[in-house]
């Protein structure tokens, strides 16, 4: 009797057991989402050219799981290289991370952006569309809206990214949405995150900004932990209620998860192309950041006011409604959680150091 209720639960995890290929898999969301689908029973495959990230991520990942992923070093503008992996792994579904992220990079070298993201998607889709694949995730961002018009921001927000980068992402959803258009066996769904923060629990895990880091988090983080003198906050003369920006922080397992929900939603989507929100749903100011930072690490963390940062808004959260509708999705982790996770990730790279 046992060994036949083994054989079914075999069964029905194999019937229910994705074949995924993550592209940019050993980066900062992508090794988190290597987690989570493989304790949820996938298959995950990793292509990664290692251009923001260190193989080392892939012994850390082997460390968490008790087996090492597949890992193909390799670039996704290969359309040659992508198709044999799609072939080889017997892959039914992408998650598409692979691109380069940087706000102040795009707007200095945008031919470098248009490139490496735009030809990248191009090339993976291309590569999916001959192996006949076709169920896809995209790295979306929050960024395509551009200044909120109103708040919260839901997916119906008129759309104005304002760097290359932001441009490149609304141009990867057009072509998305001309593909689905163009051939009904397609299932895709861009998700748009807000500000992915926070680490794997085990602190085996993080993001590892090359210099000094852009955001937030990861810069007070190095404050916490001596590395940078002090936080400079760019702004307390905003509209809102400390006069700091407001951001919508969310754990980066949080958002590891909406991927898996992501994927099991494909397998039944209500919409051949859905575009989604990933965020709490919360602002939370630089100064409340600062605070509850200073909670988890029982630092004390100086900082100074200093000009606003040119770009910036004053506030930017999401409406994450339309994630619990369609995928039954929505996020757990607290800003405590977020920055627990974050200073114990930021501990153990001091260890190594
Ligand atoms: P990351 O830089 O940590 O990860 C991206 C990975 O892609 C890196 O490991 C890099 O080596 C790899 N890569 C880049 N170009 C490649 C190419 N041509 N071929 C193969 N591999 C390539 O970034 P992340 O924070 O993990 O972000 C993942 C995705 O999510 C990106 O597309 C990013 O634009 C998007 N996103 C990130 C954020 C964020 O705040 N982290 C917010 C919104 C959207
Ligand atoms: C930035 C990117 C966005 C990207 C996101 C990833 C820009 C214009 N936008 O968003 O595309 O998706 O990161 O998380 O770069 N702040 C300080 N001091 C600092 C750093 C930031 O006060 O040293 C403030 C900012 O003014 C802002 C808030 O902290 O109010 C969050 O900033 P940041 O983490 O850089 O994220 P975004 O600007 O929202």
């Amino acid at each position: 009797m046992q060994s036949f209720l083994r054989w079914v639960g075999l069964v029905i995890l194999e019937t229910f057991r994705l074949n995924i290929l993550l592209t940019g898999g050993l980066g900062y969301v992508g090794s988190h989402v290597a987690v989570v689908l493989t304790e949820a029973g996938h298959q995950v495959t990793i292509l990664d050219n290692l251009s923001n990230c260190k193989h080392a991520v892939l012994d850390r990942l082997t460390k968490i799981l008790g087996k090492e992923p597949t890992f193909i070093k390799g670039d996704v503008r290969e359309t040659s290289l992508v198709e044999s992996i799609l072939k080889t792994h017997s892959i039914d579904s992408v998650v598409h991370f692979a691109g380069l992220k940087s706000v102040g990079e795009s707007v200095l070298d945008p031919m470098l952006y248009y490139n490496n993201n735009l030809i990248g998607a191009i090339s993976v889709l291309k590569a999916m569309q001959l192996c006949r694949v076709k169920k896809f995730v995209f790295s979306s961002s929050a960024t395509v809206y551009g200044s909120p018009q109103y708040l919260p921001i839901d997916e119906m927000h008129p759309l104005n990214p304002e760097s290359p980068y932001g441009k490149t992402k609304l141009q990867i959803e057009l072509i998305l949405r001309d593909l689905v258009a163009s051939d009904s066996g397609w299932k895709v769904v861009a998700l748009r995150y807000f500000n992915p923060v926070g680490a794997h629990d085990s602190g085996l895990i993080g993001e590892e900004p090359n210099g000094t880091p852009n955001n937030l988090m990861p810069y007070i983080s190095q404050v916490a932990i001596g590395a940078l003198k002090r936080l400079k906050i760019f702004g307390s003369d905003y509209e809102t209620l400390d006069g700091t920006g407001i951001r919508d922080y969310i754990h980066v397992m949080d958002l590891a998860e909406g991927h898996q929900a992501a994927l099991e939603y494909l397998s039944e989507p209500s919409e051949p192309l859905s575009i989604i929100n990933l965020g709490t749903g919360y602002g939370c100011s630089v100064l409340d950041l600062l605070k509850l930072y200073e909670i988890a690490s029982s630092r004390r963390i100086p900082f100074e006011v200093t000009e606003r940062r040119p770009g910036d808004i004053a506030s930017c959260y999401a409406n994450a409604d339309k994630a619990f509708k369609r995928m039954g999705w929505k996020s757990k982790r607290s800003l405590k959680n977020m920055c627990e996770d974050s200073w114990k990730w930021q501990m153990s790279q001091a260890l190594k150091k």
